[in-house]
């Protein structure tokens, strides 16, 4: 079998602001959605790659990534662009959809973790394909985490309800690995389980819910999530110290 990444590209950014699609944003010049596109068609085992592009701009997507082609033998990567959905689980679900038939291990890759290492995507698929239904990249986590009581109105103090043992926490990344069966199975389970508001905010949680085991591998520094407009200063510095 061969391997797939599905990147969900179909957020609005909210939180970076700015009002243009977080995808689209420019890193050193080219948009965020195009490194991530380069970095995992750089794992030598990815021979697919679908792109869930915001669902008003798929055909401005797609025309982008013909003005970027993929340099080397990462050029023989089938790269599709499918329209997203209103929320990342929905954007997932239809980039699960548009996999061709050989691949039996998908990898989900978040656009707006542009500076990915292969080397992560790398270790990713090679978990799943030694045998892993279920692979997630992770970090120890710096801050102390709190949890609060729910439904705390914006602006007023928020109860704490306990603090999690910080060495027993770890902040999960992207690319997350699968078996492709598994994620399909997980991904149809969620769309008939109504009442998920938002949706899961990451795809090894939906396999969680099936009650398979999902394991973490080493993520990286340089796979953070831009987020907010810290991260896209953190982005370009890390751009620009690869490129001295
Ligand atoms: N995503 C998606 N479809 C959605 C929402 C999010 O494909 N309906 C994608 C984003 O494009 C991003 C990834 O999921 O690559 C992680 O989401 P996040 O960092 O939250 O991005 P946004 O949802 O765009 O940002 P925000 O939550 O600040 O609006
Ligand atoms: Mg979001």
């Amino acid at each position: 079998g061969r391997t797939a990444v599905v990147i969900p590209a179909a957020g609005r950014g909210v939180r970076l602001g700015h009002g243009a699609p977080k995808a689209l944003r420019l890193l050193g010049g080219t948009p965020m959605l195009v490194h991530a596109v380069r970095a995992v068609a750089r794992a030598r085992t990815v021979s697919q790659v679908v792109v869930v592009a915001p669902s008003d701009a798929a055909a401005a997507v797609r025309t982008l990534l013909d003005e970027h082609p993929l340099p080397g033998s990462a050029g023989s990567t089938d790269v599709t662009v499918v329209p997203g959905g209103a929320t990342r689980q929905e954007s997932v679900a239809l980039g699960l959809a548009a996999l061709t038939g050989d691949i039996d291990v998908v990898l989900v890759h978040d656009a707006a973790r542009p500076l990915v290492p292969v080397e992560t995507v790398e270790a990713v698929a090679a978990a799943v394909r030694a045998g892993a239904p279920a692979v997630v990249p992770a970090l120890p986590v710096a801050d102390t985490v709190k949890r609060i009581a729910p439904g705390v109105p914006p602006g007023e103090p928020e109860p704490v309800t306990d603090t999690p043992e910080r060495a027993l926490l770890r902040a999960v990344q992207t690319p997350q690995g699968f078996d492709r069966a598994v994620l399909l199975k997980a991904h149809e389970r969620a769309a008939g389980a109504p009442g998920e508001g938002e949706g899961a905010t990451d795809d090894a949680g939906l396999v969680e819910r099936l009650g398979v085991p999902v394991v973490l591998v080493p993520g990286h520094e340089e796979a953070f999530k831009v987020t907010r407009p810290l991260d896209l200063v953190l982005a370009e510095a890390v751009l620009a110290r690869r490129r001295a």
